[in-house]
């Protein structure tokens, strides 16, 4: 892939001469100065409305981020990673979740390898069970049929089914209980134990290498809480009740999963890309395979979008530039999730590891120190939670939060009233983060005098709306390509690859170091003074 880092661009020093000289500008008067403003920020990606009007920009800093772009050769990279060369350097890996959703008739060889065949293949495999279980044809170890489907997993292979599972509750199978254990924590497993009856119970054991420890021990403990109950005489009780989610055939084999149960992906699907893969397991087994079909297709929308869109009007990109604006040259290093639907409750934390554990990196592609920004931190609640709880910072807080404010016109439960009062309080948080009261305003108002100041709001907040009919399964696919598409351009730009996540490891590697520790009485010399302070509280205090 040819590719230029953007801090290695001319067009680099101009975006930050054009941030100097806007340091003082107010997107009040970027509204002033422009009648036609919220028209020409204002753009359509399949079912999804992306108004900037609240960036802190204008014309010419949309022109000289899109120059960037050019001059890095965004489009080229975009069309590698389509075309499947190996983008994840550090891994020699293709980077191919775009591939999960291409349609059974679309071509694509990559490697020698028929991936639209594999992917279809999967998917109808996926089928086949989601019918069996949603029809109660699926018995367990005793013959009773399932009712609750328990999805062991972590990071990629937890926080996209989970997300997914609640935005789209509305479409679910409420004759299926759903559950997800991720963390190691035993309460986490415990207490979906305690809820479910084993014999009725499917459980998803969801790791792409099947070696992750948070999910090898929650899905033993679970292998064992089934083995406690299942009559003696009971034939091949995990094969009835466990299936697995991997790329790892052996290692799902030494489990005891029968390898007809278990469902592949491949090792050009990230784990943070991973949720439209088998990984979905879950999803489609709430929703159907037909519902699981929209979801898939309103990826493809969006892919089809970002592959083809010109560059001034391709969102993905456009939102991609200017959150690069904002944290490589505005220096604002935070970005709040705001969602004004409950059923998006999960989608800040989903992103949080689409977007912080991808662009969350120091170095470039080859390794050298990247000399400007990378990732903001994702964080966010749905509405108004947030606005009882933290919104008091992001009006008057010293520091400059982002906002990405999400709003469907139509909600699925209690319309009317409900909807129009949450659409009402977010409409009025994007006005008031980004035009704020001035002071003039608050004393017009007859505020007194000593309170004046504690009620002016600065405003100049960048905040990004974004809306849609209602939160479908097309519209929720289009959504998170539309953020994943952000993601590969913000890494191009910043010349960091996007697909690897080194930084976890050495926590892993000390965690296995440490572990013994805890429980024998060996000397702790290896361990610095603070570690070897810690574990011997553990020793002195840990029940046994
Ligand atoms: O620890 C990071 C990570 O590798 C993520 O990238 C991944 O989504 C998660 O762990 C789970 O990995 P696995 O699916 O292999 O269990």
């Amino acid at each position: 892939m040819q590719s230029t880092p953007g801090f290695k661009c001319s067009e680099w020093a101009h975006l930050t001469s054009l941030a100097q000289q806007r340091k003082s500008q107010h997107i009040r008067d970027l509204f002033d100065a422009d009648s036609d403003r919220v028209a020409a920020l204002t753009f359509q990606a399949g079912p999804l409305t992306l108004d900037f009007s609240r960036q802190r920009l204008d014309a010419q800093v949309i022109e000289s981020l899109l120059n960037l772009a050019g001059q890095v050769g965004v489009e080229a990279a975009r069309d590698a990673m389509l075309a499947g060369e190996h983008l994840n350097n550090t891994e020699d890996r293709a980077v191919l979740h775009t591939a999960l959703r291409l349609s059974r008739s679309a071509e694509l060889v990559v490697d020698g390898q028929d991936i639209v065949a594999d992917v279809h293949a999967v998917l109808d495999s996926m089928t086949v069970l989601a019918n069996q279980v949603r029809s109660g044809e699926w018995l367990g170890a005793t013959g009773l049929p399932i009712r609750n489907v328990v999805n062991i997993g972590i990071g990629g292979s937890d926080l996209g089914p989970v997300m997914a599972y609640e935005a789209l509750r509305s479409y679910s199978d409420r004759n299926l209980h759903f559950f997800f254990v991720s963390n190691v924590d035993g309460t986490d497993v415990s207490e979906v134990l305690k809820q479910v009856n084993p014999l009725e119970t499917l459980f998803i054991v969801a790791s792409k290498t099947f070696s992750t420890i948070e999910t090898m021990m929650n899905a033993a403990s679970a292998r064992e809480a089934l083995l406690a109950v299942v009559p003696a005489d009971a034939a091949e009780p995990v094969s009835k009740h466990f299936v697995a989610v991997s790329t790892n055939h052996a290692r799902v084999v030494d489990f005891g999963i029968d390898p007809n149960n278990m469902f592949g992906f491949w090792d050009w699907v990230g784990g943070r890309y991973s949720m439209d893969s088998s990984i979905g397991l879950s999803t489609m087994l709430a929703i159907g395979p037909d519902k699981f079909s929209e979801l898939l297709a309103g990826f493809h929308a969006m892919d089809e979008h970002f592959k083809t869109a010109a560059p001034a009007r391709n969102v993905p990109m456009l939102m991609a530039l200017i959150g690069l604006w904002n944290r490589s040259f505005l220096d604002i290093e935070t970005v709040a999730v705001l969602p004004y639907d409950q059923y998006l409750k999960r989608f800040p934390a989903y992103l949080q590891q689409l977007i912080m554990e991808s662009n969350g990196k120091s170095v470039t592609r080859t390794g050298e120190p990247v000399p400007t920004q990378t990732s903001a931190v994702y964080w966010g609640e749905p509405g108004t939670n947030g606005q009882h709880s933290f919104y008091q910072m992001l009006h008057q807080g010293t520091s400059i939060v982002a906002c990405d404010v999400l709003i469907p016109a139509k909600s699925h439960n209690l319309a009317g009233e409900h909807h129009d009062v949450l659409v009402s309080n977010a409409l009025a948080q994007a006005t008031v983060l980004a035009f704020g009261r001035t002071k003039e305003q608050v004393q017009q108002a007859g505020t007194a005098q000593d309170l004046v100041t504690h009620k002016v709001m600065p405003g100049n907040r960048p905040t990004t709306l974004i809306t849609l009919a209602e939160i479908d399964p097309f519209a929720l696919g289009s959504l998170i390509a539309l953020y994943e598409h952000m993601v590969f351009v913000q890494g191009i730009v910043w010349g960091i690859n996007s697909f690897d996540q080194w930084g976890v490891e050495l926590g892993k590697e000390m965690a296995t170091t440490i572990s013994p520790y805890l429980t024998n009485s060996e000397d702790l010399s290896e361990f610095d003074a603070a570690t070897q302070c810690a574990i011997n509280w553990y020793r002195a205090n840990r029940r046994g």
